[in-house]
């Protein structure tokens, strides 16, 4: 890394003590301005990426990840940019609870390292581990929310999209965590979500609660709909996730059946705005909930959310640990 030319624009994070020793186990973690502060620090680390003050942010420290299913986008971002803040990761797999305790792993934990990331099946875990740890637990997925893949999209919004309060974020698919943690998100920042999904796949109703107590503060609207067109109508951002998360593969049949009509093609497209992007956290399965056309189209910036993961977890890392 080369030194910065003239005053780094990093040197103002590396002090910021507002998220300090935080857990970011959901969306709900944050308030609209803490989120706000994450996509700022994320959007100067992307800028300076050669500056060496990143180094300072976790020089010695270490995060240990522990994945109890598998990745690509979160375990390799994680690592790397605990390597870019001058840190080390630690990849674990397990399965919590079954050789000892999650409350016994927090207490060791806590006595080696300065942070951790843990992508769980059940959330309850990522909450168990923050309330048995002094040290920060990042969600790197659970089954209710994936908080990093969001803050990583509005980071993406943001870049195509400019000032996005006012914006339509439409969503169609599965209610599943990715969907949570963007309506929550959404909701905080003033930018309308709207879900088209089919019966019996809604997101959690305390999920939608909150959103709409957010959004009534910030003057988002949040829309659920059986209509995927509907959903899609007018917005300026289209996205989609698989039909069936990892652990459900055994509906994924099923679902494949009742998710069709949802499906992100270039028919649903033409409901949007006519310069909407298509968004997807990935992993992709094209002819499946996206077509081919549309996830390797001009309006798909996928691979912006999924190099934006690295930005916006490299934000997370430096103001929390
Ligand atoms: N989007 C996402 O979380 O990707 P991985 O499952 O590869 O980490
Ligand atoms: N909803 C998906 C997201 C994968 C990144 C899952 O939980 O498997």
């Amino acid at each position: 890394m080369a030194p910065p030319r003239g005053r780094s624009e990093l040197l103002d994070v590396l002090g910021e003590p507002r998220l300090r020793g935080r857990d970011l186990l959901s969306i709900n973690d944050l308030s609209a301005d803490e989120a706000r502060l994450i996509l700022d620090v994320a959007a100067r680390l992307k800028r300076s990426k050669f500056d060496e003050t990143q180094t300072l942010f976790a020089k010695g420290q270490t995060l240990v990840m522990l994945f109890e299913k598998p990745s690509l986008r979160t375990r390799v971002t994680f690592e790397a940019g605990m390597t870019q803040l001058g840190g080390h990761a630690i990849y674990y797999e397990t399965r919590l609870g079954q050789r000892e305790t999650v409350p016994d792993i927090a207490h060791n934990l806590e006595r080696w390292v300065d942070g951790v990331m843990a992508r769980v099946f059940e959330h309850k875990h990522v909450v168990d581990l923050a309330a048995n740890a002094s040290i920060p637990i990042i969600n790197g997925l659970s089954d209710l929310e994936h908080p990093c893949q969001a803050l990583a999209d509005f980071q993406t919004l943001i870049e195509h999209k400019g000032d996005i309060a006012g914006k339509k974020l439409a969503f169609v698919g599965d209610g599943n965590n990715v969907a949570h943690s963007l309506m929550l998100l959404a909701a905080k920042l003033g930018v309308n979500f709207s879900l088209g999904h089919p019966a019996g796949y809604e997101p959690l109703p305390e999920i939608v609660e909150r959103a709409k107590s957010d959004a009534s503060v910030s003057g988002a609207t949040i829309t659920l709909t059986h209509d995927a067109r509907e959903a899609v109508d007018g917005a300026d951002a289209v996205y989609t996730d698989v039909w069936a998360s990892m652990g459900q593969e055994d509906e994924a049949a099923e679902r494949a059946k009742v998710f069709a009509p949802f499906q992100l093609n270039a028919n649903l497209m033409k409901h949007a705005h006519k310069r909407a992007i298509v968004m997807h956290c990935l992993p992709a399965h094209r002819g499946e909930e996206i077509a081919a056309d549309v996830l390797d189209g001009e309006q798909s910036v996928v691979f912006d959310e999924a190099e934006n993961r690295m930005h916006a977890q490299k934000a997370v890392l430096a103001l929390v640990l």
